[in-house]
């Protein structure tokens, strides 16, 4: 497949990144400011700041601009390029699905997707929301953002609170490594010391609930001894109002 990215910032430059890695596609990256292309062009890819020239020559484009510049860019694409072969992936947060259809105009298949930081990592939580796509291109699509982690597929009603859950949440979980980490240093050991035992611990809560079927509550009851540590160290957690700060977070974030 010709995939094309448009916006090599944070998000599109992870994206292109991956795709590059993996070697299997072949990969166009277009920028308004050429100073971020050179990266790509060394790692193997085509690259252009011409929008148009990279949207006619892809089966599937990725648009990678901040939410504000989707509608532009598109209603530029469009208007140039015949797209109504191609399938349009749109990474903007926080844009309708109809607003999208009217700037890509009839034709081209349309999907949100939106991935988290951690896509950098090939450990990206991505929500696939097919605006107007039929089932094997929103299968192709989530193949692909299979390659860069888990994904998932959601309403767009459900994408409020998919974006506090998962992009916000690596926030949250990495407070809980702050967290952590300063309680290991009262208890005595390094900072990098504690934050490495905290990483891998998280690593290993994740890792326990690959399994199918797995629950988190009864992987607790497992290290939760009667009368032990653990039960003690849940319930002073508790008390502070762990469980109740985390909903609270999740709520507030939760765009309106
Ligand atoms: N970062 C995240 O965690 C995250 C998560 C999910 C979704 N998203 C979404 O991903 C999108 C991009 O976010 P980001 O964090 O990657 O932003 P970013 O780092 O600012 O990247 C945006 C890129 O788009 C380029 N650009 C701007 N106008 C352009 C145009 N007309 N044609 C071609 N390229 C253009 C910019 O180039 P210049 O620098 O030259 O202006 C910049 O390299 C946003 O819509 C955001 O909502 C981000």
């Amino acid at each position: 497949m010709k995939i094309s990215i448009i916006g090599a910032g944070n998000m599109g430059g992870a994206i292109a990144e991956a795709l590059l890695h993996k070697g299997t596609h072949q990969v166009t990256v277009s920028n308004r400011s050429e100073g971020k292309l050179q990266r790509f062009a060394q790692a193997g890819a085509d690259v252009t700041t011409d929008n148009c020239r990279a949207a006619a020559q892809a089966d599937l484009i990725v648009i990678a601009v901040k939410p504000w510049l989707v509608e532009q860019v598109l209603t530029d694409l469009t208007a140039h390029v015949d797209c109504r072969e191609k399938t349009i992936v749109s990474v903007a947060a926080a844009t309708r699905g109809e607003q999208l259809c009217q700037w890509a105009g009839q034709g081209p298949q349309l999907l949100t997707a939106i991935p988290n930081t951690a896509i950098t990592r090939l450990a990206s939580m991505t929500f696939i929301v097919p605006v107007r796509a039929d089932e094997a291109t929103t299968r192709c699509v989530r193949e692909l953002f299979d390659t860069m982690g888990q994904t998932m597929l959601i309403d767009e009603a459900h994408l409020p609170a998919a974006t506090a859950l998962a992009s916000c949440g690596i926030a949250y979980a990495l407070r809980y490594v702050r967290a952590a980490t300063e309680g290991g240093v009262q208890l005595g050991f390094r900072a990098a010391e504690a934050q490495a035992i905290v990483a891998q611990t998280l690593r290993g809560a994740a890792a326990l609930l690959d399994v199918e079927g797995a629950h988190a509550e009864a992987e607790i009851d497992k290290v939760t001894t009667p009368g032990g540590i653990t039960i003690r160290g849940l319930n002073a957690m508790e008390q502070a109002g762990f469980t109740h700060a985390v909903i609270q977070g999740l709520l507030a974030s939760r765009p309106q």
